[in-house]
């Protein structure tokens, strides 16, 4: 069995080695940053991800995963390389690829053998051939090098699950001898395999989180005009959704979407678009929609606390991007909550994990609390920023009692209106109406 080495254990790369071990390979997983090793070496987890530590564990004490910072020894010592590191948007919007040089360097510089080099981390097309190029530059021997594109759609927050049981798996290869490698790999899970070229799986990436960033928006947009008509966007989600060519998933309209992957990938496809003379005009839609849902959320938070947020508290619920994960890169709640101290309200906050993670951002800007309830002490609006399920189930007649005021900005359109409103609070979602007639004109169960 080839030995499999994957470079950058963040999200990806953690969850991509934790997964191949638990499937009986033996992995090492190798990180440039020595606290984040410490950590996984000491039966942590660096971040929150369901079932992840437990997997993490039960490998480690099996013998198959490993974790290090001497990068070089790793890649000597693996046939297969993931490289799995950051590609964040550089200041001009284009993707970063410096940290992917990085690797391909530290590739050429320690290569002993013939090696397959699979990109899981989202690159631009042609980053395949400019792997392969600065591998060779930084090699003094020559061995065979395959250079394959597998690109990663795990979603935080079920990214165990996500890989374990993957809608398809792309394998992006002009060698029959890698794709071979790549069919082994896989072996074990149950789904569609799509073998392409190197540049067509790599442009797959982007255009399968431009087209879900596009849901988003679009849904945004839709909820923006709904609320301007008053008409409940959930019963034009389920209304337009039940048409199989539209779908139900990914319709919900919200504070926007945010993260490590939508809003920087978004951007550098528009700006791959637009370096070979292609104005990407839906792409940029999508992001202006997206930044202006940040806007028209705080503009509700301000209307409903009388007009000026200055010397008022808005209780956040959510901090992280979505539920189920401690990310906070780009999250609108973030974005949302600098905006409003700078027009100088108080910000009393609770997330079930991603606490510390904002508190390394804005310091003791807010104050963080430990429990939901917490958050709304003498509030003047509640802002739901995150779905997450233990705030289904809030009980407004408390939430009433501790508030100051009586406004529940729900950003993710997560609670039941009436239920709000018959605890004596005024409701205000995304796309919702006031008065609840709508969703009756849908057939709910076909
Ligand atoms: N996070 C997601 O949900 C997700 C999903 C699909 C694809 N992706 C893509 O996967 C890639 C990784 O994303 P992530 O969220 O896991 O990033 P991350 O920032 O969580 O992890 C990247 C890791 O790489 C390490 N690293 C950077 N340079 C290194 C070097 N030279 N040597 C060794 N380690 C190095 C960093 O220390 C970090 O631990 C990105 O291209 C991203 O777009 C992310």
């Amino acid at each position: 069995m080839k030995r499999i080495a994957v470079i950058g254990t963040g999200y990806v790369g953690l969850v991509t080695g934790t997964c191949f071990a638990e499937l009986g390979d033996t992995v090492i997983c190798l990180d440039n940053n020595r606290q984040k090793i410490e950590t996984l070496r000491g039966g942590q987890a660096p971040f929150y991800e369901p079932q992840l530590l437990e997997m993490i564990v039960r490998n480690q004490h099996a013998g198959r995963l490993f974790f290090s910072t001497d990068v070089a020894a790793g890649i000597r010592d693996s046939e297969v390389l993931f490289i799995a590191v950051d590609t964040p948007m550089a200041d001009d919007g284009a993707v970063d690829l410096s940290a992917v040089r990085a690797v391909a360097a530290a590739i050429g510089q320690a290569l002993n053998g013939p090696k397959t080099v699979i990109s899981k981390s989202t690159v631009p097309v042609e980053t395949g051939d400019l792997i392969a190029s600065i591998i060779a530059e930084n090699s003094s021997e020559h061995h065979r090098i395959d250079v394959v594109s597998n690109p990663e759609f795990l979603r935080e927050g079920s990214a165990v699950a996500d890989f374990m049981q993957p809608d398809r798996i792309v394998i992006g290869t002009n060698s029959a001898q890698a794709e071979a490698l790549m069919r082994e790999l896989y072996r074990s899970l149950d789904a569609p395999i799509l073998v392409t070229d190197v540049r067509t799986s790599e442009m797959i990436k982007y255009a399968a989180n431009a087209f879900l960033a596009t849901k988003i928006s679009f849904m945004n947009e839709i909820a923006n005009i709904c609320d301007l008509v008053d008409v409940d966007v959930k019963a034009v989600g389920r209304g337009i959704g039940l048409d199989h060519r539209i779908g139900t998933q990914f319709m919900s309209p919200g504070i926007g979407f945010g993260g490590s992957c939508f809003p920087k990938d978004v951007r550098a496809l528009e700006m791959i678009a637009a370096g070979r003379q292609y104005e990407a005009l839906l792409l940029r839609a999508v992001e202006t929609v997206n930044r202006r849902q940040i806007d028209r959320t705080l503009a509700k938070i301000v209307a409903a606390v009388g007009g000026d947020a200055r010397g008022k508290t808005v209780g956040v619920l959510g901090l992280a991007f979505k539920p189920n994960t401690d990310d906070v890169r780009e999250a609108p709640a973030v974005h949302i909550i600098e905006r409003l101290l700078a027009a100088g309200a108080a910000i009393r906050a609770h997330d079930p994990v991603a606490g510390p993670a904002v508190r390394a951002k804005l310091g003791e800007r807010i104050v963080y609390c430990e429990q939901m309830y917490e958050a709304l002490h003498e509030a003047d609006a509640l802002l739901l920023a995150t779905e997450w399920n233990e705030y289904k189930n809030i009980d407004f007649v408390m939430v009433r009692k501790l508030m100051r005021g009586d406004k529940v900005v729900d950003g993710r359109n997560l609670f039941d209106p009436d239920a709000v409103v018959a605890a004596g609070l005024d409701y205000i979602g995304m796309g919702r109406r006031k008065t609840r007639r709508a969703a009756r004109a849908v057939p709910l169960s076909s």
